[in-house]
């Protein structure tokens, strides 16, 4: 499969690397409109192409599929053309800036007889896995409550400046970390969410949101309160998993553990590469899609995180829970 990365910013050696590592996966073109921010992306894989415009990229039929890295509105346009010159496509998360664009992105791709994922990193780090595998083992008998701290740094001239544009981005640290929450929450949950209520918080000068907490209760039953936070003396990063028979915890610095009977057990001890094994973990089920396999990440849990957050935003707008509908199939 050769691959192209379209948007070669921070998140990119880990999209590059994971193509590195995989015997089916070749990483044959970087684009990005910033000429260096492509070749310093490409300088990691030889021999890639590098451009400064992806229709160029594709139509110089050097890809089979695209890696669709850029900021969240464009990835509507970017996955869709893509689809349209029969490219398959891996999209980063959020799947794109309201739940109608998540729609157009796949009615686009499944048009053109190609395979779509999103790129929900959390169902493939080391630390969630482990967790997640315990309970699907029901050792622990059901979920019942999650709670999901999360801190981040939304102080303007921390990040790319696109992130504090509600056009570009969709939002703010919600829309792009609390995506990574909604997502894990929602997967550990194991059901879609009939009930979001939040608030917000807009600091720093900031015109997007900073931080945000979230209370969400699942269609079967489940509790979930998450809270992310800018800059805050400690840092998080920090999912609890209450089931019946203990309580899992998952933090990518501290490893994954659960608690059973007031007995600590430990399921994974973090290393230095578990971010890339996640991420070559990624692209190694995107393949596997291509080549006609279940997606990990189903489409609709990707739609309905960006639904989430846009009820989430009504919630915190008007000071009233929002109620969502069955997720449709
Ligand atoms: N999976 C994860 O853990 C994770 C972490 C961070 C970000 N992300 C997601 O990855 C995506 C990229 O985020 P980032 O942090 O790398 O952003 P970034 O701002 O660092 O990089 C974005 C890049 O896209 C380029 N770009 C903009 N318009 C373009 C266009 N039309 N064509 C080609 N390139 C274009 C920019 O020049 C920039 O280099 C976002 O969707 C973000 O939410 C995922």
């Amino acid at each position: 499969m050769r691959i192209g990365l379209i948007g070669a910013g921070a998140v990119a050696p880990f999209h590059v690397r994971a193509a590195a590592a995989l015997a089916g996966a070749e990483l044959t073109a970087v684009c990005d409109i910033d000429e260096s921010a492509a070749r310093r992306a490409a300088d990691l894989s030889p021999g890639a192409g590098v451009f400064t415009d992806h229709r160029r990229m594709l139509e110089a039929d050097v890809v089979d599929a695209v890696i669709v890295n850029t900021p969240h509105a464009l990835h509507l346009p970017i996955s869709v053309e893509a689809a349209e010159a029969g490219k398959h496509v891996l999209v980063e998360k959020p799947m794109a800036t309201s739940v109608a664009d998540c729609d157009r992105i796949a009615e686009a791709c499944e048009r053109a007889g190609v395979s779509l994922t999103v790129g929900h990193i959390q169902h493939f780090l080391p630390d969630k896995t482990a967790a997640h595998g315990l309970i699907a083992s029901g050792e622990l008998g059901a979920v019942q409550l999650i709670r999901d701290n999360r801190s981040t740094d939304y102080r303007p001239g921390t990040r790319s400046p696109w992130f504090f544009s509600r056009e570009v981005a969709g939002g703010g640290a919600l829309f792009n970390i609390g995506a990574h929450c909604l997502d894990r929450s929602l997967w550990f949950g194991g059901a879609p969410a009939a009930e979001i209520s939040a608030s917000v918080a807009s600091r720093f000068g900031s015109p997007v949101e900073t931080d945000g907490v979230l209370r969400l209760r699942l269609e079967n039953g489940v509790g979930v309160a998450i809270a992310v936070v800018s800059d805050p003396p400690t840092r998080s990063d920090s999912l609890t998993v209450v089931c019946e028979g203990g309580v899992v915890e998952a933090d990518p610095r501290t490893g994954t553990t659960v608690r059973i009977d007031g007995r600590t057990r430990v399921l994974h001890e973090p290393t230095d590469h578990d971010i890339q094994t996640g991420f070559t973990a990624q692209l190694s089920d995107f393949l596997q899609v291509v080549d006609g396999g279940p997606p990990a990440v189903p489409l609709d849990h990707a739609r309905h995180v960006v639904e989430l957050i846009l009820a989430s935003y009504r919630s915190a707008q008007t000071g009233v829970a929002s109620v969502l509908g069955a997720v449709p199939a």
